[in-house]
């Protein structure tokens, strides 16, 4: 139902004129959303098809984490890690058992796990591979997007992501991703960790040629060096698998989560590795005031539950083969190229047609929000319980945008 008044407007200015411009939003003012779908203040609906770039890969407000979010607030919300609490060694345990590994360390947004990772990998540099002190490397890829740290931002190569803000944090090296010699040559005694997408979200949903994971987890065994996989944004089924490393046979040594982690409710990252590892830290050497509170574990405990099941792995290959089928079909009809795995899409419109924040704005006119990226280039990222149905709409509004 649209109302008599425009709510939209007043509520966009307003945004504008009291808020650093860091964003470039959609004009659309979101009030309500359920499932897949979103409700904007004048009561239009939309197909959600970015997820919280991945935040909401259960959809929004999935009864089950709304549940347990609720009962937690009805019991205790915060501890600060100076206590225990009687969610965090079940949240820490559940994780640990979902990924494999020994130990977890929780933080809250993505860019903090990162920061993590880094840390600890040169800690471990440090104090279990023998690097000498101040001298540790880490390699990491070019198109990467970890997060907006200043030392994260200090081994983007995206000009947008890092200018004006340095002076940059030292002890990184760029390699072309997936270029597995240009990544053995970077590699010497000093390195300690490489660290890469296993898919790359805001590059464009890149997925590196067949082989190059199980190359670098090769790589990092022989050399001594730590694998980091940063599965902010393609981790905890979006491609299909609980992890994207799982598609291609690999583990690596230490996994980065977050996003979907915290069920689209709050913010939950966390590190996962082997006590060889995550040993390496002492008290007060890392920290956080919010990591592993006991609503985010309460909630983190919802999420992985719903992945132990399966079921949004196996949606997402089911639905997610349907979208790469149906989005095929407008190659050479306004798209020049698809890419990705599971409920998960890069798409490049052709340029001499429109941006991609034209194409966005052309699907939000019929009801779908997506996201551009770079140039011409737009990501597609549902919640994993959407339908088939819904992504034939999806595609068929896309399809009509493309003929302008
Ligand atoms: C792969 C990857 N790493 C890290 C981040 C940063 O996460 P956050 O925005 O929660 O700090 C993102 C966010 O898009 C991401 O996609």
């Amino acid at each position: 139902m649209i109302s008599a008044a425009n709510l939209t407007d007043p509520a966009v200015d307003e945004a504008e004129r009291y808020t650093a411009h860091n964003y470039h939003p959609l004009p659309v003012v979101i009030a309500e959303a359920e499932g897949a779908w979103v409700t904007d203040v004048d009561g239009r609906r939309y197909l959600d098809c970015l997820a919280g770039y991945s935040a909401l890969n259960f959809g929004h407000r999935h009864p089950d984490l709304i549940a347990a979010a609720r009962e937690q607030l009805d019991r205790v919300t915060l501890t600060s890690r100076a206590f225990l609490h009687d969610q965090f060694g079940p949240f820490c345990r559940d994780l640990a058992r979902l990924t494999g590994k020994d130990m977890v360390l929780p933080m809250n947004s993505g860019a903090e796990a990162v920061e993590t990772a880094v840390k600890v990998s040169r800690k471990w540099g440090y104090k279990i591979k023998g690097v000498p002190d101040g001298k540790a490397t880490i390699v990491v890829a070019d198109g990467n997007f970890h997060g907006r740290t200043t030392t994260i931002i200090s081994f983007s190569t995206d000009p947008e992501a890092r200018a004006d803000y340095g002076p940059y944090t030292p002890g990184f090296r760029v390699v072309p991703y997936g270029d597995l010699d240009a990544l053995a040559a970077a590699v010497d005694e000093t390195t300690v960790a490489v660290l890469l997408e296993p898919i790359q979200g805001e590059a464009g949903v890149i997925v590196p040629p067949s082989g190059y994971l199980p190359g670098v987890r090769r790589l990092c065994s022989e050399r001594d060096v730590l694998f980091v996989a940063d599965e902010i944004q393609s981790g905890l089924g979006r491609t299909g698998a609980t992890f994207a490393c799982d598609d291609e046979g690999v583990v690596p040594d230490m996994y980065i989560l977050g996003k979907a982690l915290g069920g689209g409710i709050v913010p939950v990252s966390a590190v996962a590795a082997g006590r060889e590892i995550l040993g390496v830290l002492r008290p007060g050497e890392h920290g956080s005031t919010f990591g592993g509170n006991p609503l985010a574990c309460a909630v983190a405990r919802g999420v992985i539950a719903l992945l132990e099941t399966g079921e949004p792995q196996a949606r997402a290959r089911e639905v997610g083969a349907h979208l790469h089928r149906r989005l095929g079909e407008l190659i050479g009809r306004g798209l020049t190229a698809v890419r990705g795995r599971g409920l998960w899409a890069g798409i490049d419109i052709d340029p001499a047609l429109m941006t991609g924040r034209e194409a966005c704005e052309g699907l939000m006119a019929h009801g779908v929000l997506a996201k551009d990226t770079h140039g011409s280039t737009l990501r597609l990222a549902p919640p994993l319980i959407v339908t088939r149905d819904e992504i034939d709409g999806a595609v068929d509004a896309l399809a009509k945008v493309l003929k302008g």
